[in-house]
């Protein structure tokens, strides 16, 4: 039997405190990607792991962006944006676009090589893998915005070791 499950009630219920919740989250182990949009003086980017695949056909994925960032202006602004997945040696890169290096806005894109692809979103210079995405549909929720982009070109290269963080730390994989 199908259980009926009211959405505007599973919001509302706390099930469980932030804190909790928190700890939780804590330990589980997320690639970590910069997440790109606009261009020249417009571009904007920030680290993020709320990133995951949707389906194949079509080739779609899924990112969940704070609505006070810098980036979800620009990804909105532009109607796209480049997931660009971490190699283990860009933990710096990771840093300056969670803006713990103090580096805001353009600033963070002084550092490394950027192109583009298909979109115009920034794409960096040796990172895992590359996806250029349009968005195609996005849903509120609270402090984010989950976004659907649509791949519209992507590439990557294989058998480097990728970036992960866990427990408030980073390591290599
Ligand atoms: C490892 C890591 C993962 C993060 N994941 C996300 C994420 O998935 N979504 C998000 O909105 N912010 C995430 N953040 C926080 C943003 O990177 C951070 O708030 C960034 O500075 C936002 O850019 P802004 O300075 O332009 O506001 C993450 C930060 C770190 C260090």
């Amino acid at each position: 039997m199908t259980k009926h499950i009211p959405t505007a009630s599973i919001v509302a219920t706390p099930f469980a405190g932030a804190m909790e919740f928190r700890l939780a989250m804590r330990e589980l182990a997320s690639a970590v990607s910069i997440i790109t949009a606009g261009q020249g003086k417009k571009r904007r980017g920030l680290t993020v792991t709320a990133l995951c695949s949707l389906s194949v056909e079509p080739p779609s994925l899924i990112v969940c962006v704070n609505k006070a960032t810098e980036g979800h202006k620009a990804i909105l602004q532009h109607g796209s944006f480049c997931v660009n997945v971490l190699a283990a040696e860009h933990r710096l890169f990771a840093d300056s676009f969670a803006g713990r290096t103090g580096r805001r806005g353009i600033e963070r894109f002084s550092e490394g090589e950027w192109t583009s692809l298909v979109t115009g979103a920034p794409v960096l210079a040796g990172a895992i893998a590359v996806l250029d995405c349009e968005i195609i549909n996005f849903l509120d929720h609270g402090t984010h915005t989950v976004f659907i982009g649509a791949v519209r070109a992507a590439r990557s290269e294989p058998n480097r070791r990728a970036l992960v963080y866990r427990a408030g730390d980073y390591q290599g994989v």
